[in-house]
């Protein structure tokens, strides 16, 4: 089913009547992230009246118990952030209070069947009391493993079914599996008992104002779409570089690894948005059918390629942002002899019409010297005719630079006559700020997400075929790793730009990292 986008340049207006179901209601990223972005939605008057929102977990809160740790999750973000941040300066009751009003919760466990008979009666009470209509989204803030039978029971309960022009919708976090073979299979039991339309697989980087920018900037810039192209472009730089490091996550972590946790997702996504070929218009499969042949057109990483192409890495002892940091290796829960990356950098190529033969040098890491994810484009330097007797580095290559976080901004890098009697070159940089120019409203990257699920625009999220594509992509270093324990891991202290064998890997084609600090 195509969703209609005729609303995407305008649609300040309410989102329909609906219900929100979420699993999960106790833990982090409900109370970090989905309740601030709610109630931003709200305090922006996009929420209906008919708003409900239903709370499941197994702490046996009361209603007013479930409210009450609500309302403080929000209430810290307002003062943690002080404004600028996730939610707005001051904590305004009355938004909140509208929200509040229309919490409840179950307490129950999710895999028990006798619960969504309870929801189920939930359900039509929301519906008579608030008016939601009868739509629902079911939020699955839970462990991966619970999406299968979460979403099973939900079907089995009959829940799931779209009747009477009232629609039925599900949003499953990351991580959507752990290789091809297991998301292969979870989107097969997905798709078992609900339409594709239905399944909104959240990828939280594409809810981030700049990522969204990265299309925006393409195609609405007569500018840019000529020199995009093989015959002008050197190499692309991506680079998601954090300072945090595994964080009370350890049991999760060890298990994934920065490949598989950052990679076929938020990493492909913004290699897909950079590399795709112009959509036929911005509806949801349009966009998704562009994005995803650019994943299917990656260069498999077989056999050497596997081995030379990437450099895996894991942080030792060092300082970050002035404090000091533990090894990975040393960190609680995770293994003394992990091999575990934190790091990962990767060459790849996509083989089509647009970018044969051009690199796309992939990194990202945990416990590095800065945060900051950025997109560069390098371009072909010029013939050297006119400047023979410049050294070659000292020609300044054409860079555009898009950052998109923090300091979210565009800058374009190019050369410049000193001024003096001679011909010498220097490096300029004209750079654009986004705080410079708009307003930008206190947002978590959740809002979008959450209002386009209510709105049934899809096309912030992934799609079945695309899923898979990313994994397909990366499954060959997977293999090898499994298959070849030795591979080697190459250390680098936390607080740098990660290991030096990166470096090599630019290297021997003459290139280099931009510098991260
Ligand atoms: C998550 C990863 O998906 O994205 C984390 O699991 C990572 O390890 C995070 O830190 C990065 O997201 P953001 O929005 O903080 O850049």
């Amino acid at each position: 089913m195509e969703s209609d986008t005729s609303g995407r340049t305008a649609r300040g207006h309410r989102a329909p009547p609906c219900a929100i179901v979420i699993f999960g209601a106790s833990g982090d990223l409900t109370k970090r992230l989905l309740m601030p972005a709610l109630y931003n939605l709200a305090r922006a008057r996009r929420l209906s009246e008919g708003f409900a929102v239903v709370g499941i977990d197994r702490t046996p809160w009361s209603e007013e118990e479930f409210r009450a740790s609500l309302a403080e999750g929000v209430r810290s973000f307002v003062s943690d952030t002080g404004g600028g941040g996730a939610v707005a300066e001051s904590f305004d009751p009355d938004t909140w209070d509208f929200i509040a009003a229309r919490l409840t919760h179950l307490d129950g466990d999710a895999t028990d069947p006798g619960i969504y008979q309870q929801l189920h009666k939930k359900l039509q009470e929301v519906e008579r009391d608030y008016g939601t209509g009868g739509n629902v989204i079911f939020y699955l803030a839970v462990a991966s493993a619970l999406f299968g039978p979460i979403v099973e029971r939900i079907a089995e309960a009959g829940l799931a079914a779209e009747k009477d022009g009232h629609w039925r919708r599900v949003i499953i976090e990351k991580p959507f599996g752990a290789d091809l073979q297991s998301a292969r299979a979870l989107n097969e039991r997905l798709l078992n008992v609900l339409d594709e339309s239905q399944i909104y697989r959240m990828d939280h980087f594409l809810g981030k104002e700049t990522v969204q920018n990265i299309m925006v900037m393409r195609f609405a810039n007569g500018i840019f779409e000529p020199l995009w192209n093989r015959d002008h472009i050197d190499h692309v730089q991506i680079t998601v570089a954090e300072t945090v490091g595994v964080e009370r996550r350890a049991a999760f972590y060890e298990a994934t690894g920065a490949l598989r946790d950052m990679v076929p997702n938020h990493v492909f996504q913004l290699l897909a948005l950079t590399a795709m070929e112009p959509p036929n218009s911005f509806a949801a499969d349009a966009v998704r059918t562009e994005k995803d042949k650019v994943l299917e057109a990656l260069v498999p990483l077989n056999g050497e390629d596997a081995t030379r192409n990437v450099v895996r890495g894991q942080y030792t002892a060092g300082i970050v942002r002035g404090q000091p940091v533990k090894a990975y290796r040393e960190e609680a829960g995770v293994a003394p002899d992990s091999m575990t990356e934190t790091y990962i950098a990767m060459q790849l190529g996509i083989d089509n019409w647009r970018w044969a033969d051009v690199p796309f040098y992939l990194r990202t890491g945990k416990s590095m010297t800065r945060r900051t994810t950025e997109i560069a484009i390098q371009f072909k330097r010029v013939p050297f005719g006119l400047f023979r007797d410049t050294p070659v580095d000292a020609l300044t290559p054409n860079v555009l630079v898009l950052q998109i976080q923090p300091d979210e901004g565009i800058s374009l890098q190019f050369g410049a006559k000193r001024p003096g009697p001679e011909i010498r070159l220097g490096g300029v940089r004209m750079d654009f700020r986004y705080r410079d120019y708009f307003h930008s409203e206190p947002s978590t990257g959740y809002e979008t997400l959450v209002y386009d699920c209510m709105i049934g625009d899809a096309m912030l999220f992934q799609r079945a075929d695309s899923v898979e594509a990313g994994w397909a992509a990366v499954q060959p270093v997977l293999d090898l790793w499994q298959r070849n324990k030795s591979t080697p891991l190459e250390f680098y202290p936390a607080g740098t730009a990660g290991p030096d064998a990166s470096d090599q890997l630019l290297l021997r084609s003459g290139r280099r990292w931009r510098p991260i600090s």
